[in-house]
């Protein structure tokens, strides 16, 4: 599926139950690589990214089979060298170099690309290998990482943004496996490590400390296959929540860990949303008139960068001044001359977005930015005779799950999937299927 046709301007209404994250599902299903038994993954989501990570495991040699929402690896035997262009399509995919570095002392991964959100370097992960003791080789579009011993250090991961995530992932799968202890400074707080270091102990590793900024590791011989249920993922969640508000409707939204989005659910307070909390179930609905909000994004546990776009989404439908800064990658603002297309009024002023909200939006055409798989409708409030079809977002990955959860929720949301071979675009009706012409 590369391109949808939504016909929107209705409220979003409805129950959806949230799918495992796929930042903390991605360096788990490569953490599995560290270990020859076998490891089962639940609660997988249903996204193009596993696909590709699963595809990446089977290029290295691992057994990968795939069933619903659960994933079992087997990586028996390894081949040191993975799969050059699949490793190059997908950022995440750097996070094998640390398991494979720590099994086999010895492992080739092709640079991942700078993407549309900024140049993505990994110069942190390098220091990270090079720290334990790794010779680290950049040629050919590869990275040659090997070490006779792996050892444990000291490794300070801070970098000109802060912490890196899936840097402190690598480096904590490559310590597993070293000599000695290493400790890792300025680490990565998110929930998402967390639940790595979580699958990592349950294998064998000792890890203390993951979630604030010092990880202690001490590395181990072996470790084991085991079996682990991944954490709900808080940027769907967040998703969901900022889309009922967005149009005026109510999502209850299921499964949810509220205790990893408090800085999220602080804003849309402070916006004029209203979520209720029952556990791990938000209900989330305006809470009266729409307030503009500032904002700026940060490393956990401060506003997440990848809930930037949904709240400048909401920001564009509130009357008045929002401003939103973003802080962690320098050109993450694609989305805003594609907000503008649809008569948002947004300017950037160096790393900060200017929001004059409240403008009338229309449906345009939409370029997707980013591999995200988030999808917008707002509420178009002109009388029913002048609306035209309004909203709609859409990022490259959106599932199939979620395209069924809008279209329960909202009669006359329409979303149509495009079908390349025959250029058409359809969507499933009572009776049939109705196409469309591609244009
Ligand atoms: C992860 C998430 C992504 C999220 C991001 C920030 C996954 C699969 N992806 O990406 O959804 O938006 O965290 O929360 O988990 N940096 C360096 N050198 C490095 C590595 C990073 O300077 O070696 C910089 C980056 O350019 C950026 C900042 O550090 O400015 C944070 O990036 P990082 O946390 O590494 O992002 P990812 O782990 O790639």
């Amino acid at each position: 599926m590369d391109s949808l046709l939504i016909k929107g301007g209705v409220p979003l209404c409805g129950d959806v139950t949230v799918s495992g994250a796929k930042n903390a599902v991605l360096p788990i299903m490569a953490a599995t690589l560290l270990t020859a038994e076998k490891c089962v993954i639940r609660r997988v989501p249903d996204l193009s990214d596993v696909g590709f990570m699963a595809q990446i495991l089977k290029s290295l040699g691992a057994e990968v089979k795939v069933d619903g929402d659960t994933v079992t690896v087997r990586a028996a035997k390894l081949k040191p060298v993975g799969d050059y262009e699949l490793i190059r399509k997908m950022r995440g995919s750097i996070c094998i170099l640390g398991p494979l570095l720590g099994r086999q002392r010895k492992v080739r991964v092709s640079l991942p690309g700078g993407c549309v959100i900024g140049t993505r370097p990994i110069d942190l992960h390098l220091k990270g290998m090079k720290c334990l003791g790794a010779a680290l080789k950049i040629e050919g579009g590869y990275v040659d990482a090997k070490a006779k011993r792996l050892i444990g250090a000291d490794i300070f991961l801070g970098g000109r943004a802060g912490p890196t995530v899936l840097g402190t992932a690598n480096v904590m799968m490559a310590a597993v496996l070293a000599e000695g202890v290493t400790t890792i400074e300025s680490a990565a707080c998110e929930p998402e490590v967390v639940d790595l270091a979580f699958f990592l102990s349950k294998m064998g590793a000792k890890i203390v400390g993951a979630g604030s900024p010092t990880i202690t590791i001490t590395g181990v011989k072996e470790l084991a296959g085991v079996e682990h249920e991944v954490i709900p993922d808080r940027i769907e969640a967040a998703t969901f929540a900022i889309a009922a508000a967005a149009t005026n409707g109510e999502v209850t939204i299921h499964g949810a860990r509220p205790d990893h989005m408090h800085a999220v659910l602080d804003k849309l307070k402070d916006a004029g949303v209203k979520v209720e909390r029952k556990g791990l179930t938000l209900t989330v609905k305006r809470g009266g008139k729409l307030k503009p909000i500032d904002i700026t994004t940060m490393p956990y546990a401060g506003f997440p960068t990848d809930v930037q776009a949904q709240i400048m989404v909401l920001m564009a439908l509130t009357p008045g001044l929002g401003i939103i800064t973003e802080r962690i990658f320098e050109s993450r603002f694609m989305h805003v001359s594609e907000l503008s297309r649809l008569g948002a009024d947004i300017s950037i002023e160096g790393p900060s977005a200017i929001v004059k909200g409240g403008q009338p939006l229309s449906g345009a055409p939409w370029l997707a930015t980013c591999g995200h798989r988030q999808l917008w409708s707002s509420r178009d409030s002109r009388p029913r005779e002048r609306r035209r079809s309004t909203a709609f977002i859409i990022w490259t990955g959106a599932t199939k799950r979620l395209i069924k959860n809008l279209r329960a929720w909202a009669a006359g949301f329409n979303v149509w999937i495009r079908n390349e071979d025959l250029n058409q675009y359809h969507h499933r009706v009572r009776g049939g299927l109705c196409r469309l012409p591609c244009f």
